[in-house]
This record gives C-alpha cells, sequence and structure tokens, in this order.
C-alpha cells in the first residue's frame, strides 16, 4: 500500500497495490463463457484481489463471462480500497475514464465494490452519479439481483455489513493466477479498532470461516496442481471456528497444520498476524512442519510505545521485541517484515528515531512504509489533530525507507552461497531463459532454466550468487 510513490522495498510486492489496479481476464484465467462480459479491477490489500475470485464466481454462475478487454465490458466492476486518500483518489480518476466509455454504450454498467462503496455508501450515487451498483464486502451474494436492478435503470445498492458472512461455500474462480501460488480467504473483518485504521468500518466485525471450507478448498487446489496457498485474513492470529458438532473450537495454529498436513509438497503462508496475538503455538507448528513458511509479516506500525498507545495497538516496544525474540528462538531462520506508519498525530523527532532503531533490532527483510492519511470517522480522526507537517512526514519516511533499503541489502547479502528450496512460479520478469520462484522465507529468487525438464510447480534447489534489494539471483545447485 503506496502512497504517491510506492514504497515498497523488498521482496513481496504484490501484498498490497493500491496505485496499480490489476484487470482480471483471459490470461491465465478460467473463462466461464457467456453471453455477457465483465470486467473487473481490483485495488488495495490481497483480501480485496481474493474478494474479487469470489465475485467472479457469483457471476459466472450468473452468465458472465470475464474479459480483460474493457471494450467488450457489459459490467465494469472496480474493487476499492479506502485505506488512505491517495487510494480513494485513484479509484475516482479511474471511475471518471470508466465513465466516458458510456457514452459509446449506453447499456455499460459500472459498480464499485469494497471498501470505498462500504464507506461513501449513497455518495456515489447521489452526489458523484458516476456508478450504477455499489456493493460492500458482505454483499456479494446479493450482485445477481443489484445487476437486474440496475438493467430497469434503477440504482444497486447493498452496503450491509454481516456478523456472518464468510462466502465460505464460494469456491473463487481463480483470476490472472499463475496456476502455483494462490489466496484462501480464512475470515472477514476486524475486530481490532487501532486509531488510524478504516478497515473496521468497511469490512464490519471479525468472522472465521468454516476450517472445513478451508481445508476442503486447499485441498482442491493442490489437486490442479497449486503448491502455494497464503491464508488470509486481517487478523489470522485471532481466526476462532467451533466446531458445530461438537462445539470444538479450531484456532489458528490447528489451521495451519490441519492446512501443512493436505501434503508436503504444499507450502503454506499466512498474512496478516498482530503482535498481540501470534502464538508461540503458531511458532512451534511452523518450527514443526517443513511446508509451513519460515516468513512472518508481523506490523509494528510504530517503535515507540507512547504513539503504539495512541495507534490503539495494544502493545508497546518491549512486547514487539519480545515476540520478535520468541521467533528468532523457536524459528531461527525465520524472515520477518513490517508495516510502518511515519508522521502518526504528535509524533515527535525521538520517537521517529525509536522506529528506525525497532528496524535495525529487528532486521527486516522488507517493509511497507507510509506516511499517516487521516481517514474519516476513525478513532484517531476523532480524538487528534494530524498535525505533522507534510514535509516532516515525507523527510521521515524517506528516512525510514532508506533505512529498508538498507536492511533488505543486507538481509539479501546474508544468502549468498546458501542454497535454497525453490517453488517455481514462471519466466523472471527479465527473461524468457529465466525462471522465478520463492524461498521459504518469501525471497524471490532468479536463475537461468537450463534444463529443459522444469515447470512451475516444481521445487528445486538453487544457489544464490548475487544480490539485491529486492531479489536474490542464483543457479540451479547439483
Ligand atoms: N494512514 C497510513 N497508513 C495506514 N495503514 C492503515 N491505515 C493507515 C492510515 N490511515 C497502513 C498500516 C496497515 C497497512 C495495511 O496500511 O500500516 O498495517
Ligand atoms: Fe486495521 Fe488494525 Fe484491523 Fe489491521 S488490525 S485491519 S490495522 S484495525
Amino acid at each position: 500500500m503506496y502512497d504517491d510513490n510506492p514504497t515498497l522495498v523488498g521482496i513481496k510486492k504484490e501484498i498490497i497495490e493500491e496505485i496499480q489496479g490489476q484487470a482480471f481476464g483471459d490470461q491465465g484465467i478460467e473463462t466461464v463463457p457467456g453471453t455477457r462480459m465483465f470486467y473487473i479491477e481490483s485495488y488495495g490489500c490481497q483480501m480485496n484481489f481474493s474478494d474479487s475470485e469470489i465475485v467472479a464466481s457469483i457471476l459466472s454462475g450468473y452468465g458472465y463471462g470475464a474479459t480483460r478487454n474493457l471494450e467488450m465490458a457489459d459490467l465494469v466492476l472496480i474493487n476499492t480500497c479506502s485505506i488512505r486518500e491517495k487510494a480513494e483518489e485513484t479509484v475516482r480518476k479511474r471511475l471518471g475514464q470508466f465513465n466516458l466509455l458510456k457514452n459509446e454504450k449506453p447499456h455499460l454498467l459500472i459498480g464499485v465494490l469494497g471498501c470505498m462503496a462500504e464507506r461513501l455508501k449513497t455518495k456515489f450515487l447521489e452526489e458523484e452519479k458516476l456508478v450504477d451498483l455499489v456493493v460492500g464486502p458482505d454483499a456479494y451474494r446479493d450482485l445477481p439481483g443489484l445487476i437486474a436492478t440496475a438493467e430497469d435503470g434503477e440504482k444497486g445498492i447493498n452496503v450491509f455489513l454481516s456478523r456472518e458472512e464468510t462466502y465460505a461455500d464460494i469456491s473463487p474462480m481463480r483470476l490472472d493466477s499463475n496456476g502455483v501460488t494462490g489466496f484462501i480467504s480464512i475470515m472477514r473483518g476486524c475486530d481490532n479498532m487501532c486509531s488510524f485504521c478504516v478497515v473496521p468500518f468497511t469490512r464490519g466485525r471479525e468472522r472465521s470461516r468454516d476450517a472445513f471450507s478451508i481445508i476442503a478448498e486447499a485441498n482442491e487446489m493442490f489437486e490442479r496442481g497449486y503448491r502455494e496457498v497464503t491464508l488470509l485474513g486481517q487478523n489470522v492470529d485471532s481466526y476462532k471456528w467451533e466446531k458445530p458438532d461438537s462445539g470444538d473450537v479450531v484456532n489458528f495454529a490447528q489451521l495451519l497444520v490441519m492446512v501443512a498436513k493436505i501434503n508436503p509438497a504444499l507450502r503454506v503462508r499466512f498474512s496478516t498476524s498482530h503482535p498481540k496475538d501470534i502464538t508461540d503455538e503458531v511458532l512451534y507448528a511452523m518450527a514443526r512442519h517443513e511446508n509451513i513458511c519460515k516468513y512472518i509479516h508481523l506490523p509494528v506500525q510504530s517503535g515507540n510505545s507512547r504513539i503504539l498507545e495512541m495507534m490503539n495497538r495494544t502493545y508497546d516496544r518491549e512486547w514487539y521485541m519480545e515476540r520478535i525474540e520468541s521467533i528468532r528462538r523457536i524459528i531461527p531462520d525465520c524472515a520477518i517484515s513490517s508495516d510502518i506508519i511515519t508522521g502518526f498525530c504528535t509524533e515527535t523527532e525521538e520517537e521517529h528515531l525509536d522506529t528506525l532503531l525497532m528496524m535495525e533490532f529487528v532486521q527486516y527483510s522488507m517493509a511497507y512504509m507510509f506516511a499517516y492519511s487521516e481517514r474519516p470517522g476513525t478513532l484517531a480522526a476523532r480524538k487528534y489533530a494530524d498535525d505533522i507537517d507534510e514535509e516532516i512526514k515525507k523527510r521521515r519516511l524517506n528516512e525510514i525507507i532508506r533505512l529498508q533499503n538498507h536492511l533488505s541489502l543486507e538481509h539479501n547479502k546474508a544468502d549468498i552461497g546458501k542454497i535454497f528450496k525453490v517453488l517455481i512460479e514462471g519466466d523472471s520478469k527479465r527473461s524468457a531463459d529465466e525462471w522465478k520462484g520463492r524461498n521459504t522465507q518469501n525471497k524471490m529468487v532468479v536463475f537461468p532454466k537450463l534444463s529443459l525438464e522444469l515447470k512451475p510447480g516444481d521445487y528445486v534447489m538453487v544457489k544464490v550468487n548475487k544480490a539485491t534489494s529486492a531479489t536474490l539471483l542464483g543457479e540451479i545447485a547439483q
């Protein structure tokens, strides 16, 4: 997630893409032939990308085919993000462009989905008149009905948030997939109320999905050739599902192990962990199972206890450091990444330094770094003034980025000479003569193909010869 410029440093660049939306279409997707076509563009977090796959599945059941070509579409959907102001501006601009298409194709329907739909509700229909459909994150099952309403010339809106909806029974239509790695949503919503965050308002209360439906989805993916699943939730550590027959509770560590046991050749990842909730039980499960990847995204947000308290993160600097030490003790080879917000209300220069020191302490392999952006309706917007000058925010953010670039490079340089098991995802960006894949620490590894026998989905041992801050470069080890 980025403000003006992507401030992503490091390895995993697809976690959250705000600036660059992605259209899903004919490349590598299962297109269900239909008389009508939909085009969907997604912004924001992995959860949004995962939701778009649920939407695609619902629409294909209603006779819609997917297209990547805007001009072929009868229905254009944009799955939106509200997390920072910039994200919403990007979506508004894009809606303006979609509306120009309506001049040539008057029957075209335009819909806004997700967090921004939830936040702005009827405002899109009444004031902005940019869209025909407004559908919140818990109302996707209602899409066929809302489309019918819009086809009749009425506006279709459903922004009800649910306490139960998990779309457990819907098999997502894999969009833009490499056929090797995919996401599985295990819970929805968030009960945390971090003071800067709009998510609890746009995605509602936390609820966990039926564990058996998660296992069934992972199983099906494995059968179809997938070799890595990422379990998704705003706060996966608070996953908790009660078996209806016995009343037994499945927690996150148990769910992880259940998925890991599907097959040793299926890698399991997860995102996002919360420092107050991640348990040693999860860490031991990771240590015990080779196929649970040794990588934890553990957002710190700030390295200063006073700021953490104002952020309502419910842990302090010492607590976070203790969790890091436990990770190091239980899983010595685990890579750790973070989200960092700079310039939160009242943050002093010294408190900013605490964040830099925390980054040094943890030695993050990668981080998503943001300047604080006040969001209407959040606790911070109601309680505190957004009082750090934009120039100061920018300077602090640059210091954080510069440090993280250095840390990422050092982290990667320490891998030179090591041999890693890499899951091949496809051709490297640069050349069809090279493979790209990830190691267990979620680092991108690029290496020459040489042998014709390998294919995406295969595991291969790769020796690292060179490193940049974002990629390891190597060769197949004998
Ligand atoms: N301003 C800046 N960054 C934010 N994030 C969430 N809300 C805001 C905000 N108002 C960041 C946090 C979170 C990530 C998903 O986005 O770092 O972990
Ligand atoms: Fe937002 Fe905090 Fe929930 Fe993450 S844990 S979605 S930052 S409220």
